[in-house]
């Protein structure tokens, strides 16, 4: 689509105005732009049109969308943003804010698309290799009611049923200052190791690798499988229970070239 080909190159800023624009020209598709010169006739129209967006929850906003679903932004779907979208889609997170309908709305088809190819929330590791405590990966039904409520018109529904917003905890855990030990190729470990984490660092767009660990008994067992990892949405993963690794463990599967940070538990 347009958004992609202007911003190959055009950096994250690009995109994050371009709903806004689509939100004024929605706001203002119905009376235009010509307030002063409207005719008594024509304002009176404006003016209920308004009326009722904002009795039926401005839904008549968006124009002629055939509405076939009973999902709703205010129901379920912003219970999924709060959910697994809103640590970054909100004001002053990492991207554009995705929490009211009308800030949504414009993305409707974007949002379905990149659910659907896994692409959002950024993950970038296979599920089921590594257990991992801050997975936010889209469980099917979740990805099922995006898709069904862009399918059927991306209704807003109704304010009565919008949750509370979500309170924000301190931003997630920033791994600790020192101890962490870089990993670059197979790395022995030349002392024992309490890891918590695994964070890629020095790493290629769409790199896709498994790192496993080799225990000094010859058991292998797995790490983390990035498929396909995004730099761009670099995040430490914080394994769901920390695991003892003895001196002369082996980690493999780190490509030379490419840094991976595991992160000691303190
Ligand atoms: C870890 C942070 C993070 C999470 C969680 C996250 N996103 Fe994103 N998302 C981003 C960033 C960063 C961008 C790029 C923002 C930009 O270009 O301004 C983005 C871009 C997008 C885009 C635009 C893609 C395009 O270029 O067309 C959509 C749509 C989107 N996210 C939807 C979602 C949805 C829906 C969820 C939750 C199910 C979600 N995101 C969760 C960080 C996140």
């Amino acid at each position: 689509m347009v958004i992609d080909g202007e911003c190959a190159d055009g950096g994250p800023g690009v995109r994050s105005v371009l709903p806004l624009r689509w939100i004024r020209a929605m706001l203002y598709a119905p009376g235009g732009h010509q307030p002063l010169a409207m005719k008594p006739r024509v304002s009176f129209v404006v003016i209920s049109v308004a009326v009722l967006a904002g009795l039926s929850g401005a839904s008549m906003a968006w124009g002629h969308d055939i509405i076939t679903t009973k999902i709703t932004f205010d129901r379920e779907i912003i219970r999924i943003v709060h959910a697994r979208c809103a640590t970054c889609h909100r004001e002053g997170g990492s991207a554009f804010s995705l929490m009211t309908y009308n800030e949504a709305r414009p993305w409707a088809k974007a949002i379905q698309e990149e659910v659907l190819e896994r692409r959002m929330p950024p993950w970038g590791a296979v599920k089921g290799f590594g257990e991992f405590r801050d997975d936010q990966a889209l469980t099917p039904e979740q990805i099922e009611l995006i898709a069904d409520w862009v399918e059927g018109g991306a209704p807003e529904g109704e304010p009565k049923d919008l949750p509370e917003p979500p309170k924000w905890a301190a931003p997630p855990p920033a791994p600790h200052g020192s101890g962490q030990v870089t990993v670059n190729g197979d790395y022995k470990l030349l002392r024992p190791l309490t890891l918590a984490g695994i964070w890629p660092r020095k790493i290629a767009p769409n790199a896709s690798f498994q790192v496993t660990v080799e225990l000094p008994d010859g058991s292998i067992q797995p790490l983390l499988w990035l498929q396909p990892y995004q730099p761009a949405y670099s995040h430490p993963f914080w394994f769901r229970n920390p695991f003892a690794l003895p001196q002369g463990t082996v980690i493999r599967g780190v490509p030379l070239g490419t840094t991976v940070d595991l992160l000691p538990s303190r």
